[in-house]
């Protein structure tokens, strides 16, 4: 798709976008039967023909409507006519929209092209699909189209991976996939095997990672600017690429979708994605702890006593709160070996987190005020929401065990989001500004675009929007 400033004399298909002000306003100039068809509510779309063209009237609602609603809309009617649109020059007719509305109108109409597997055959993707539109400047569409293609390539890769069957997208496919990745946007790519990994002492990965057909990849990331003096975020991304909760193994019925449990880990793929399309002058370092939490007679058991990669031991005491061990030496590595001003770690952790607020919001802990406010804000904004929950010390009684430092359960039925997090501060070595996303409600749902639940693709938008504003 190409943005274009211009006007031609005529067009074969128009989208004519209207709030319900806008519309009680317009109404007027047409027949009035169409009242009763069409009255600019969000969603709305009604099919409107004259001899030259096809013309979309488009529905945002109500005047007061907030960007990821404009977003929404766009997404919707990108997802739903799809195979009806014409790859041919198209005029927007919106005047009353601003800058920012517009952009994301068109990110909407983008992101909405993504189904399962994406192959790029929406007209949008088409180069003779060109979006006409007059009243921004050609610079402007520029910087909204070069956005939005950014964020797009961020959250389709992000919901692809996340999308893919176990079976193909093991470590071994998954690392050469951001190898490759690394090799485009001049990342710096690091990968600890089994035996680097017991040579640094990563051994709370290594736990889970031991029971695994796969070798260990402990993956490094690293985006950076040329500009000087920027700031460095440290992001960490659950990355269990299917988890069957290995010896303390899962109840069948819906183990498939623990494919899903790589949502973190995508999240924070998306938005490197974006930071390197946009050139954002920011520093990364990502770490993506690949592996899959299997049964096997290699596997690590309850009971087992190890030694986390900071020196803390860890009695396991069930071999499915996995996520937190491998989160673990990810976290204390990434804050022993590198100096950022942000540590956020995003991850499927707890059905605990899915029990509370359902697929309304991920659950935010963090021990720095300005930091849990910046991502409430950027949550509302993004319409990826979080809430914030306490980590009182009270909970790290409930983690003390008699053989080792840690246990990585409670044992007490209840508040597991909380006790997770509360054993991941464990990791930060005094980081002053942490958080911790617990996204197993929201990664993985319903969606526009596929009938089972598939990748909403959260935390890519709310990333990319935190990273690309922290400078
Ligand atoms: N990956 C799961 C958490 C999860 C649950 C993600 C549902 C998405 C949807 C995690 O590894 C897990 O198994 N957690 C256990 C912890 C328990 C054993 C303390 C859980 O929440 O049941
Ligand atoms: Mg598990
Ligand atoms: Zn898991």
């Amino acid at each position: 798709m190409k943005l274009i400033n211009k006007k031609n004399k005529s067009y074969s298909q128009i989208f004519q976008l209207f709030t319900e002000e806008e519309w009680t306003k317009s109404s007027k100039n047409y027949n009035k039967n169409i009242a009763s068809l069409f009255s600019g509510k969000k969603n709305e779309v009604f099919v409107n023909a004259n001899e030259e063209s096809i013309i979309y009237f488009i529905g945002l609602g109500k005047s007061d409507i907030q960007n990821f609603e404009i977003q929404q809309t766009a997404v919707k009617f990108s997802q739903t006519r799809k195979e009806k649109l014409q790859a041919a020059p198209t005029l927007v007719l919106a005047d009353f929209l601003n800058e920012k509305q517009f952009e994301e109108f068109i990110k909407g109409l983008l992101m909405g092209t993504y189904s399962y597997p994406f192959d790029k055959s929406h007209p949008f993707w088409n180069t003779k699909f060109e979006i006409h539109f007059e009243n921004l400047s050609q610079k402007k569409l520029d910087t909204i189209g070069t956005k939005a293609e950014a964020l797009t390539a961020g959250q389709t890769a992000c919901q692809e991976w996340l999308n893919k069957p176990a079976n193909l997208k093991n470590p071994v496919i998954l690392s050469s996939y951001l190898k490759a990745l690394a090799k485009k946007y001049d990342l710096k790519y690091t990968a600890f095997n089994r035996k680097k990994c017991e040579e640094s002492g990563l051994n709370a990965y290594l736990s889970v990672n031991q029971g695994s057909a796969y070798d260990a990849a402990f993956t490094i990331l690293e985006y950076k600017t040329s500009v000087k003096n920027a700031k460095t975020i440290g992001l960490v991304g659950k990355c269990v690429v299917f988890d069957t909760g290995g010896v303390s193994l899962k109840n069948p019925d819906n183990m498939h979708y623990m494919k899903s449990d790589m949502g973190g880990a995508t999240a924070v793929i998306g938005a490197l994605i974006y930071a390197a399309e946009m050139k954002l002058p920011v520093n990364i370092i990502a770490i993506l702890p690949i592996t899959d939490n299997a049964i096997s007679e290699k596997a690590f058991l309850p009971s087992d006593v190890i030694t986390a990669y900071n020196g803390k031991t860890i009695e396991v005491l069930n071999t499915d709160a996995e996520g937190r061990m491998i989160l673990a030496d990810s976290l204390s590595y990434l804050a022993k070996n590198y100096k950022t001003e942000l540590l956020i770690d995003l991850a499927t952790l707890t059905g605990s987190s899915v029990r509370m607020f359902g697929d309304t919001c991920g659950a935010l802990f963090s021990n720095n005020e300005e930091l849990k406010n910046l991502l409430i804000r950027t949550g509302d904004k993004t319409n990826q929401r979080l809430w914030n929950l306490p980590l009182w010390d009270i909970w790290k009684d409930d983690i003390q065990s008699d053989v080792a430092d840690l246990k990585n359960i409670s044992m007490k039925p209840f508040g597991d989001c909380i006790i997770a997090a509360k054993f991941l501060e464990q990791f930060i070595e005094n980081h002053p500004k942490w958080a911790h996303l617990d996204i197993a409600g929201v990664a993985f749902g319903n969606t526009g675009y596929a009938k089972e639940k598939a990748a909403t693709g959260f935390g890519v938008q709310l990333l990319a929007d935190l990273i690309e504003n922290y400078h």
